[in-house]
Parts: structure tokens; sequence; C-alpha cells
């Protein structure tokens, strides 16, 4: 596992950025995981930047999101604000200012009738493109990947997980309260790939930024490996990783 510190978010961004369009470029049909969060988001920015000023090309990149909500998906009639789905927040931050495919996009159906079966397509549909070139990955703050809570096994496929405490905490505080949406109403289900999909991608890179990821990020790189964390699932990971920390994420390792 390859860790890498840069100074601020900014830079960390920039840093994860510069590694995913070297892979575009070098692969232009490659297939990108992508992950939501507050964590991301520059790096998107970045990404954005550099298809608009120098090209980047995703026009065949295929793109898989790591998870979804559980009844909510997207609907572009409705105004932002009511809409907190994944597949809405990935078009507003990446996809809609980017030259990619709608039909090489892929994020877990949040309104699906049959979320069992649809989860098992969802795995087909990974392997039909060849499996991930690259996983991008944040870290909640009960050691998340993806929705994998505390307790998912690492042989986990992709399914619906009930969501935990913090992370209905973390979310209402980070998406939710700005949005007028309250507790009762946020969606406590989501679709999420497995520990075990998770770990099939050929290379990860794993971020985090800010000192309240501190601890997480050293129980998760250099503490014990345990379902209780369910980051810390990279400690048996045999692609290559990169994890890209800002000096803050980084000060307890
Ligand atoms: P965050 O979430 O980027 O909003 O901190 C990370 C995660 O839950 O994986």
């Amino acid at each position: 596992m390859n860790i890498i510190v840069r100074e601020n978010y900014y830079e960390m961004s920039k840093h994860a950025a510069g590694m995913i369009a070297e892979l575009i470029r070098s692969k232009p049909d490659c297939v990108i995981g992508f992950a939501t969060g507050g964590t991301p988001i520059g790096t998107y920015k970045e990404l954005i930047r550099m298809h608009k000023e120098e090209g980047l090309d995703f026009s065949e990149v295929k793109t898989f999101n790591l998870d979804e909500y559980l009844g909510v998906g997207i609907d572009l009639s409705k105004p932002y604000n009511l809409d907190q789905s994944y597949a809405r927040f990935m078009h507003e931050e990446l996809f809609k200012h980017i030259n990619v495919r709608k039909e090489n996009i892929h994020i877990p159906d949040g309104l699906t009738k049959d979320p069992e079966e649809y989860c098992k397509l969802y795995e087909d549909e990974i392997k039909k493109a060849g499996g991930i070139d690259l996983q991008i990955l944040g870290i909640g703050g009960d050691g998340h990947w993806a929705f994998n809570e505390p307790g998912s096994s690492f042989t986990s496929r992709t399914r619906v997980e009930a969501l935990a405490q913090q992370t209905l905490d973390d979310n209402y505080e980070a998406f939710y309260k700005k949005a007028g949406i309250s507790r009762e109403q946020m969606p406590r289900y989501a679709i999420t790939m497995g520990i075990a999909t998770i770990l099939e991608a050929r290379t990860i890179i794993m971020l985090a930024n800010g000192s309240k990821k501190a601890d997480i990020v050293a129980k998760a790189l250099k503490g014990p490996v345990t379902t209780d964390v369910t980051a810390s699932a990279i400690q048996l990971y045999k692609g290559k990783a990169t994890v890209i920390l800002d000096k803050e994420a980084a000060a307890k390792l």
C-alpha cells in the first residue's frame, strides 16, 4: 500500500485526479468506480477542469458507483433539494460537466422494485464490463467503505445494507440538514457494493481529509484487520492501493 500525504485538501484532490487522468490517457475505455460524499468533490472538480482545459476525454470511460440510497433515485424534474440521491450527486458534481456517455454510467438503482435481484445484476454488469480498473474510495466516520457498515463481512457482495447510526448522523450534518430534510425523512437503507466486490478492483485509490478522519484512518491502515472497520480490508488487498491523505487526516499514522 502506498500512502501519500499532501499539504491540504486541494493538493490531495489534485494528486488523485492526476492519477485518474493518467489511467484514462493510457486506457481510454477504462472502467472507473466512483464514490460519493464530501471527500471526492475536489477530485471531481479537478477532473472537470482537466476535461475543459486539457481535453481529458471520458467518451469511452465506463463508470460504476459504489452505492445508492434505497428508495431514492434520479428525477431531474424534481428540485435539487428534494433529491439527495447519489445519482443526482454524481450528475451535479461530475457527469454533467464531462463527456461521459449516459449508457456507460452505472449507479445502483435506488428505485428498483426487486433490490435482491438488482444487486445480482449489478455484479453481472461489472463483470460484463471486464471488472473495475480503478476504484475510488472514501472512508466513513465509522470506518465504512461504501455502505459496508461495521460488521459487514469481507466476503460480502453487492446487497442492501442498513445504515449505521453514525452514518445517518454524518450524512445529516453533511447533506440533509442543508437541504431542509429532517432526520425522519432520511433513507435508512442503501444498495452497496460489497467488500469482496471492491477488493476485486485492479487498483484502489482511497482518499481522506480533515482531522475528523485521523483516528479512523489510523485504525483502518495500521490497526487490526477487522469487520468493525470495514476499510481495514485494504490491508488484505492484493492489487495496487494508493491512499492519499491531507496532513490532518494523516496526523495519527
Ligand atoms: P465523506 O464520506 O466523504 O462525506 O466524509 C466518506 C464515506 O462515507 O465514505
